[in-house]
């Protein structure tokens, strides 16, 4: 489905995946407002075949956020960008960093080298997620948060204290203090240290579905399926300490694989998702040599 946004870019619209695909012609020129519109409206927007190297993905990604994040387990190319390098497992849905106070509104994924078999980053979107489960489910997650309780090393919290401190530029340097500086605007989360393992322990009072800035659907968007690799996988249950019902559990499995769709890479595809929305995922990997990087931002 053709569609022209506002100031006349044209993009590819498919409502089933609710991805819009912007070709290569209009990459150069387009405007960061116009990338947030067409978002809006999608939930993921594929720039198809539009730069050569990690350094431009790094640029663009820049140029269309007002700052950027990082995943403190990953090494940083580019600036910006970081390897996808999480095993060779599926891993399931989830919003990137969503299941801590550093959850940021876009996470971007640049493909150096498309998979040629399998190995497909995946997408799910949960406004679509939201109206699909039963009233009793959409109920039950819209009446009170969920909360994620986890412990992290002192070398991953010291990495993102001095990513967003840039005046400490020694991990050693930050103290516990200097990152409950940083969290302490959120009156959802608490965080204890252990001061003789130097770990972070942490809860994370959030709810299950959200309403992006780029969206006004609500949407069922969250990390309850997501992932653990490079950390310990957390405790997921209700804020107020009940368990979330395996029906539930179950019926979020059943949903949300309905409404999972394969990216389709093509070599030098960047692709743009509205992190408080659209939950990512991926298959299996079976290409060992699919080149795959991730970046996080804020609008
Ligand atoms: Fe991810």
């Amino acid at each position: 489905m053709r569609r022209s946004s506002t100031v006349g870019t044209v993009y590819e619209f498919d409502p089933k995946t609710s991805v819009a695909v912007i070709s290569r012609d209009h990459f150069g020129d387009i405007q960061s407002d116009e990338l947030f519109t067409i978002l809006g409206q999608s939930g993921v927007i594929i720039l198809r075949g539009c730069i050569n190297t990690v350094e431009e993905f790094s640029a663009f990604v820049k140029k269309h956020s007002s700052r950027l994040s990082l995943d403190p387990a990953r090494s940083m190319v580019g600036g910006a960008a970081q390897l996808v390098d999480a095993g060779t497992h599926a891993v399931g849905l989830h919003c990137e960093n969503g299941n801590s106070p550093f959850w940021p509104d876009l996470t971007w994924f640049y493909c150096h080298r498309a998979p040629t078999q399998g190995s497909q980053t995946t997408i799910c979107n949960g406004a679509d997620v939201y109206w699909h489960l039963s009233e009793g489910c959409r109920n039950f997650f819209a009446d009170a948060p969920i909360r994620y309780r986890r412990r992290v090393a002192g070398d991953k919290w010291r990495r993102l204290v001095c990513h967003y401190r840039p005046d400490i530029n020694n991990p050693s340097l930050v103290s516990f203090h200097d990152l409950l500086k940083l969290t302490q605007h959120d009156p959802h989360t608490t965080i204890t240290h252990d001061a003789e393992s130097d770990d972070i322990h942490y809860a994370y009072v959030v709810s299950a579905i959200q309403t992006s800035s780029f969206s006004a659907l609500p949407a069922f968007a969250n990390s309850i399926l997501g992932p653990s690799y490079n950390y310990e996988k957390p405790i997921i249950d209700m804020a107020d300490g009940r368990e979330i019902p395996e029906a539930y559990l179950d019926e979020i499995e059943t949903i949300t694989q309905a409404h999972t769709h394969p990216i389709g890479w093509q070599d030098h595809d960047i692709a743009m998702i509205d992190n408080r929305r659209v939950m990512h995922g991926r298959e299996e990997i079976l290409d060992m040599n699919r080149q795959i990087f991730n970046a996080l931002s804020y609008r």
